[in-house]
C-alpha cells in the first residue's frame, strides 16, 4: 500500500524504501535485500561497569536498545521509536574487558511495529568461550512524518 508520507524517490535513486522491493537505479544490479539482523561488536572498557568490575545492566541495556534501533531502522528504512520492551533476562555477569557481540533481528512485523530479539553474547578476548549473557524483546513503532505510526513492510518468511 502506497505511503503518504514517502516523497517519490529522485530519478536514478536506489530504492529500497518499504514500498519497493528491493532494487537498483534502471540497468544497474539489485541493490542488497531488506536487511532484517544487525551485529554490533563491543568491548567492556572500566566506564561501562559498575563497582563488581562487571558491565551494569543500564549499558548493557542501552547497548541493546541501541541495537534494536538500528536493526528495525534498517528494516524499515523510517523514523522508528521504542514502545516496548520485555522478556529482559540477564543470564550471567559480563567481566570487564570482554568483547561483547549484539545480535538483533527483526522476527515479527505488525502494521506499524516491529518485535526486535536482541541477544547480547559475551566473548572471553583470548579464547573461544562464547555465552549468551542477556537477551530482550524490544517493540519498536515507526512514525510518519505527522509523528503517528506508519505502516512497515510485512516480515517475509524465512527459507523453512
Ligand atoms: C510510538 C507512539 C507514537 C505510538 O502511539 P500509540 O498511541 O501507542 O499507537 P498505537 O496504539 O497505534 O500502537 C502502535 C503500535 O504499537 C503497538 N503497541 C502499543 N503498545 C504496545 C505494547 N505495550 N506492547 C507491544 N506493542 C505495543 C500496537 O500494537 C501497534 O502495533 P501495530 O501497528 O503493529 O498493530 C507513542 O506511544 C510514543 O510516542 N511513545 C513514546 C516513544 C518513545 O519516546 N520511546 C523512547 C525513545 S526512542
Amino acid at each position: 500500500m502506497p505511503d503518504q508520507d514517502l516523497p517519490a524517490p529522485p530519478e536514478n535513486a536506489v530504492v529500497n524504501g518499504p514500498d519497493h522491493a528491493p532494487q537498483g537505479p534502471q540497468g544497474a544490479a539489485p541493490s542488497r535485500p531488506r536487511a532484517t539482523e544487525t551485529r554490533i561488536t563491543h568491548i567492556v572498557f572500566p566506564g561501562t561497569t559498575n563497582h563488581h568490575g562487571t558491565l551494569f545492566g543500564g549499558e548493557a541495556l542501552s547497548m541493546m536498545d541501541s541495537a534494536a534501533f538500528i536493526a528495525a531502522t534498517r528494516y524499515c528504512r523510517r523514523k522508528v521509536v521504542t514502545r516496548h520492551l520485555d522478556a529482559m533476562e540477564f543470564s550471567r555477569p559480563i567481566p570487564q574487558g570482554s568483547l561483547v557481540e549484539l545480535i538483533a533481528r527483526v522476527v515479527k512485523t505488525g502494521r506499524s511495529s516491529m518485535t526486535v530479539l536482541v541477544e547480547l553474547f559475551t566473548e572471553d578476548m583470548y579464547s573461544e568461550k562464547r555465552e549468551l549473557g542477556c537477551s530482550g524483546t524490544f517493540v519498536l513503532v515507526a512514525l510518519g512524518a505527522d509523528g503517528q505510526p506508519t505502516p512497515v513492510p510485512a516480515l517475509e518468511a524465512g527459507p523453512t
